[in-house]
């Protein structure tokens, strides 16, 4: 599903960030991606959903070379995988509802399916309720689960999620990795990039380690304390009735 061959990426300057990496994720896969600070784990992630290209070497995507998709398909591209960075990246002045529905926007989808698809990703995360509100007025843990939202709206194949919990305390941290694993219980493959090896070691799964920009190891990690995930995240919500009237028009 994500296949890297020989990659390397070095920046104008002469900075290696990556030395000739190879891997394969099958579909369905719960990854880690680890390593020290500048070791490659952005500059990775971000070659998989077109920040940018490699210097060298082929990366795949569900068998499509993600190099050689032109610029004006990059949204597609966006549609099967959905990104979540540590920052968040959410529009201050824009609602819950416009934020997470972005995407469907540029792509231009009608105002109907976009209430539609919103209230099912923030009822995945347990946001439904907070449709209209803004960024600044949710703590600093739901506007992390409204970024996952805004993720996982096309019900993307992969989600690469990089330090996603690096601005949580502890506990939150906690809450959203459950929900990224949640989320590969559904069928998701997931790439999540962390420096937390505590975290790493409590949950077990595959992990990836880059080393000053080469894949040093590669192993399957027996979790210590694994979460008990009783059930797909949208089951964990009571059924109730859409609240969509209240969504405001999407602006642009
Ligand atoms: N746009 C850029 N231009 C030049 N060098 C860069 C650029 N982005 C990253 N680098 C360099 O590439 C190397 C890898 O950086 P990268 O951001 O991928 O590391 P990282 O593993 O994500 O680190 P962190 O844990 O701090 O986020 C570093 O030496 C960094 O300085
Ligand atoms: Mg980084």
């Amino acid at each position: 599903m994500i296949q890297f061959f020989q990659v390397s990426k070095r920046y104008p300057g002469g900075q290696t960030a990556l030395d000739r990496v190879s891997f394969d994720i099958a579909r369905g896969q719960f990854v880690f991606l680890t390593g020290a600070s500048g070791a490659g784990k952005t500059s990775l992630l971000r070659l998989i959903f077109r920040e940018d290209v490699p210097s060298e070497g082929q990366i795949l995507v569900n068998g499509r070379n993600v190099s050689s998709i032109p610029p004006q398909k990059i949204p597609y591209l966006r549609r099967t995988i959905g990104v979540v960075f540590q920052d968040f990246r959410l529009i201050s002045r824009k609602t819950v509802f416009e934020n997470v529905t972005y995407l469907p926007r540029i792509l231009g989808t009608d105002l109907t399916s976009q209430k539609k698809l919103a209230y099912q990703a923030l009822r995945r995360v347990g946001l439904a309720h907070r449709l209209n509100a803004f960024p600044l007025e949710l703590s600093g843990g739901e506007q992390q689960r409204v970024a996952i939202a805004r993720a996982l709206i096309h019900e993307p194949e992969i989600l690469i999620a990089d330090e996603p919990t690096g601005n949580l305390d502890p506990e939150l941290s906690w809450d959203i990795l459950r929900l990224f694993l949640e989320v590969n219980l559904r069928g998701t493959t997931v790439l999540l990039a962390t420096h937390d090896r505590e975290m790493i070691q409590r949950v077990g799964r595959r992990v990836l380690t880059l080393d000053a920009g080469r894949l040093i190891l590669d192993q399957e990690l027996q979790g210590i304390d694994p979460p008990r995930l009783e059930a797909p995240a949208e089951a964990l919500e009571p059924p109730g009735p859409p609240v969509l009237e209240a969504a405001p028009e999407a602006g642009a």
